[in-house]
């Protein structure tokens, strides 16, 4: 549950590698200072000095799935408490590319690690870090570029040098997408799905309605409302 005293609005983005969330992050953050919030821009795994390290890690070394989960909770702790908490509580918009849903999908859906587990170090690394003690951080707003992992597999063809997770097989994408539908279904209230095989700027359009349509974001450039 999300704590209500706070006006501040915590907004994540996921999707498989290749979905293409990068500009779109970009775009939204322009149009809420444009509206005049102040936006804190972030990303996991990282966001802190330490979470920047431990990402580092999390990409380039091999490790066992339970120390993965433990490594990509640890970044998302030092996160929450020095950043994400900190810019909530002066009433920011915070924007993360990529938060807990990915640990579920990538982890969980992906590498096949316990669903159920997940959940435990989800409850402990989110609680008591700027709510009330029984109060668990999540986002107010994930948006979630879906696509076949067949197109992103494609789009990523193209890219840079992979990292540990973009090396992964086409079937690991699929999984990947299996566990952020997943996490959709049980919170549906919390998740936008992005129909992200579209052109760039209908995706953009379903992203200013998306927050439109939760009263998060007014007139927009460029967008007709
Ligand atoms: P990504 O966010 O796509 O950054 P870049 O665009 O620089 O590659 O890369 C982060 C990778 O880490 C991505 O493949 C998903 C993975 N990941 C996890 O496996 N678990 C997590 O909890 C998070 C946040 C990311």
């Amino acid at each position: 549950m999300t704590d209500t005293r706070t006006t501040g609005l915590f907004i994540t983005f996921e999707g498989i590698d290749g979905a293409g969330k990068s500009s779109h992050i970009e775009a939204l953050a322009q149009a809420f200072q444009e509206a005049g919030r102040t936006v804190t821009l972030t990303r996991e795994p990282g966001g802190t000095p330490l979470a920047e390290k431990l990402r580092n890690l999390l990409l380039h070394d091999a490790m066992d799935p339970l120390t993965e989960a433990l490594v990509a909770f640890a970044a998302r702790r030092d996160h929450l408490v020095q950043v994400i908490e900190p810019a909530l509580a002066r009433d920011e918009v915070v924007i993360s590319d990529r938060f807990t849903d990915a640990t579920f999908a990538y982890q969980g859906a992906g590498r096949g690690f316990d669903w159920g587990k997940l959940l435990i170090l989800e409850r402990m690394a989110q609680t008591g870090c700027g709510l009330e003690a029984n109060l668990m951080r999540s986002p107010d707003l994930t948006i979630w570029f879906d696509l076949p992992a067949a197109v992103a597999a494609e789009r990523l063809a193209t890219a840079r040098v992979p990292d540990r997770f973009e090396a992964q097989p086409q079937e690991f994408f699929a999984a990947v997408a299996s566990g952020y539908a997943r996490r959709c279904e049980a919170a549906p209230q919390r998740f936008a799905r992005i129909d992200a095989h579209q052109p760039r700027q209908a995706v953009w359009q379903q992203v200013v309605e998306a927050l439109q349509a939760r009263g998060h974001l007014h007139a927009v450039r460029g967008v007709a409302a």
